[in-house]
């Protein structure tokens, strides 16, 4: 975080934050706090959250699974109820497990998948260019691959038969 956190902005944030129906204004004020490297710019990312941009959207990153997801605008945020998803996946697959995210959005869910379970190989795709371009930032450092095209259509020829745990 570049700005002191005792900033003398905070209060007149978390009020602008509530005043704009946000529930959680002071955890939310805090997070625009770290992200925006100066006043100015702080400004501008309250003025979108006071807006109705999701959160999410305004800083560019999701908490989801425990995970520091990266959310493009345009991109599904990946939602909390998609963690229990997500946790029976891992809890299914051994370790090297052959798994597809298809319809991932940001790659959440495959993310996951590369950090929890032991060796997992992990295919993604999506529809969307912009969904696709977000799921290679949260899917490829991890070590797996993601693929633009409808459904199961852009899949390697090599998966089929092939494919241990399927999210979606
Ligand atoms: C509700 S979002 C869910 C994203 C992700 N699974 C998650 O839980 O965060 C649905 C995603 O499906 C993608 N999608 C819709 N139709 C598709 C298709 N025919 N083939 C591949 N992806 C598709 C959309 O682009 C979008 O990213």
């Amino acid at each position: 975080m570049s700005l002191d956190p005792t900033v003398s902005l905070r209060p007149t944030i978390v009020s602008r934050l509530r005043a704009a129906g946000c529930v959680f204004a002071e955890d939310e004020a805090e997070l625009l706090i770290e992200a925006a490297r100066d006043a100015a710019e702080l400004d501008v990312l309250v003025e979108r959250r006071a807006g109705g941009l999701p959160l999410e959207h305004v800083v560019g990153w999701a908490d989801f699974a425990g995970l520091r997801i990266a959310v493009d605008p345009g991109v599904f945020v990946p939602r909390r109820r998609t963690e229990f998803l997500v946790e029976r996946a891992v809890a299914l697959a051994a370790p090297g497990a052959l798994c597809v995210d298809l319809c991932c959005g940001s790659g959440a869910a495959g993310a996951v998948l590369l950090s929890a379970v032991p060796d997992a190989r992990v295919h993604a795709a999506d529809i969307e260019p912009a969904a696709v371009r977000c799921a290679r930032r949260n899917v490829e450092p991890r070590g797996g691959r993601v693929h633009e095209g409808d459904l199961f259509a852009p899949l390697p020829d090599e998966l089929r038969g092939r494919v241990e745990i399927l999210v979606a």
